[in-house]
């Protein structure tokens, strides 16, 4: 689904992502570890066409996606959420997770005011967003303005959002932090059950090892823009370069 080949990113004299090749096979959850300002979200970034690449290919479902623009990408597919929740803060919980949704005919200014072509669509998408909205358990709060929901929340909005966008591949950058733990795992669960019932993708940036171990098929670890490991979680927790960089071992 997809694959990088040797992918680089230099600010001035710093390569904070130097050489990574990986891919993500279609229908698999790949996890994506390394100490802070190992490289992670520069790499999700130079996927997503939120910065481009100083060298290397993205090749995403047969196609080559590299240097394409970030609205490109995620018209082919493609959604990633960021770290820092990126959500439109004086809008509400539900217009938020309902922005993504494409080709919506009431967005056009030509059939915005004939309400009849576009009501049964937009009670469709409404109809949706609530769905998805509970399976972040975020319902109850759809009507708040997304600048008053917690921390946690909003990274849980910045799930729901992803998942309204149509996506065959998510990119996750920490999706449970701030998420008290149990609902961090019940989070993991939905995206279990989503990989499972939608055949989606998955390749998730995650600090809290004890829950991402539970779910992914395998993982990479990298370390000063390198990828220094890769492997199953049984492999990761084992290897000793990763326990000396990452746990300090
Ligand atoms: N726009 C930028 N300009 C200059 N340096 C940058 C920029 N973006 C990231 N960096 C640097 O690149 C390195 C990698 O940063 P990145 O945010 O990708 O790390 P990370 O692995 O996501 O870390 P964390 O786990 O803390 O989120 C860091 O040294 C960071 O300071
Ligand atoms: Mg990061």
């Amino acid at each position: 689904m997809l694959e990088l080949q040797n992918v680089s990113k230099s600010f001035d004299n710093l390569r904070a992502v130097d050489g990574v090749s990986l891919t993500v096979p279609r229908g698999q959850i790949i996890g994506l570890i390394g100490p802070n300002g190992s490289g992670k979200s520069t790499l999700l970034s130079l996927i997503a066409g939120n910065q481009q690449p100083s060298g290397g290919r993205v090749l995403f479902d047969g196609h080559d996606i590299t240097r394409h623009s970030a609205d490109q990408v995620f018209n082919a597919g493609l959604v990633r959420s960021f770290q820092d929740p990126s959500l439109f803060f004086r809008m509400n919980v539900l217009d938020n997770a309902l922005l993504p949704v494409k080709k919506q005919r009431g967005e056009q200014p030509s059939q915005a005011p004939l309400h009849r072509t576009w009501r049964a669509e937009e009670q469709k998408n409404a109809t949706t967003a609530s769905t998805v909205l509970d399976q972040v358990r975020l319902q109850t709060h759809h009507a708040k303005l997304a600048a008053d929901l917690s921390g946690g929340q909003m990274k849980l909005l910045e799930l729901g959002r992803s998942l309204m966008g149509a996506p065959k591949l998510l990119l996750l950058d920490e999706p449970t932090a701030g998420v008290a733990p149990a609902l961090a795992y019940t989070i993991f669960e939905q995206i279990e059950h989503l990989r499972r019932t939608q055949n989606l993708t998955f390749l998730i940036i995650e600090h809290r090892l004890e829950i991402l171990f539970d779910f992914v098929d395998s993982l990479y670890v990298m370390h000063l823009g390198k990828v220094i490991a890769q492997g199953s979680p049984d492999q990761i927790a084992d290897d000793q370069t990763v326990r000396e960089v990452y746990f300090g071992e």
